[in-house]
């Protein structure tokens, strides 16, 4: 793992914030220190034989074992990133924030020695299905995600409320000025600020595009009257 990687990242954006403001801590540790030969040795040819280098478990056991003693008996909870992991839903990120201490294990693309999962009860967790060259970016993925939802993050609390995936709905395409550009004009209700018509202009549109772009979302999902009379409206126009 470069710890370069996370220099950039953590001093940006809500991440730096997140930090400024005392509500995350971060604290990178290179598995490399870990090494037990004096060549820095953190990866070793596959048993079985293969492509690619698996990491050493003995070494990724004395590099957690160091990120539980900064974590100073807090409850930590461990994820190695693995495109063979559980898929990071919003929901599980939740849960995650709401969490006291997380160890991300940086995984490279072969993987790690199975026994370091058992030997870190660790989950592990994927960003989505394709292949990283690292487990690096997916860190921060993850680190985003959860700092974002830490209380006094975000300036208006209820932003991460109102975000698609909270209520597992795609977002209503949003507008700004100009009200025209090249003769594409921004849709009429939204000018008129009528707010119970621009609610249920956004609750329609949200609907619509989850329907058209993540249909999974929608089935089995306990509809309000609202939404199925809406679906139905979009479904009937989709027809027509
Ligand atoms: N490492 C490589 N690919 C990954 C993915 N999709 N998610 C998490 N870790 C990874």
């Amino acid at each position: 793992m470069n710890p370069g990687f996370f220099e950039g990242p953590l001093g940006e954006g809500m991440i730096r914030i997140a930090r400024e403001k005392g509500l995350v801590d971060t604290a990178i540790i290179p598995i490399r220190d870990f090494a037990t030969d004096r060549y820095g040795t953190t990866d070793d040819t596959p048993y079985g034989g293969g492509a690619g280098m698996v990491m050493k478990v003995d070494t990724i056991v004395a590099a957690h074992g160091h990120a539980l003693k900064l974590a100073q008996g807090l409850t930590a909870r461990t994820l190695v990133t693995t495109p063979q992991g559980r898929t990071l839903t919003q929901d599980w990120a939740r849960e995650l924030a709401g969490g006291e201490h997380l160890v991300l294990v940086c995984g490279r693309y072969k993987g790690i020695d199975e026994r370091a999962i058992w030997a870190l009860q660790a989950e592990e967790v994927s960003i989505g299905d394709y292949v990283l060259s690292g487990g690096e970016p997916a860190a921060l993925v993850i680190l985003d995600a959860l700092a974002r939802l830490q209380p006094g993050v975000l300036g208006d609390a209820e932003s991460a409320e109102a975000d698609s995936f909270s209520e597992a709905l795609l977002d209503a395409p949003v507008y700004t000025r100009p009200d025209d550009f090249r003769g594409q004009k921004v849709p009429e209700v939204l000018l008129r600020g009528n707010h119970e018509e621009i609610r249920r202009w956004r609750r329609r549109e949200a609907l619509r595009r989850t329907r058209e772009r993540r249909p999974d979302l929608l089935s089995g999902r306990n509809m309000s009257e609202e939404d199925r009379k809406l679906l139905n409206e979009i479904e009937e126009e989709a027809g027509s």
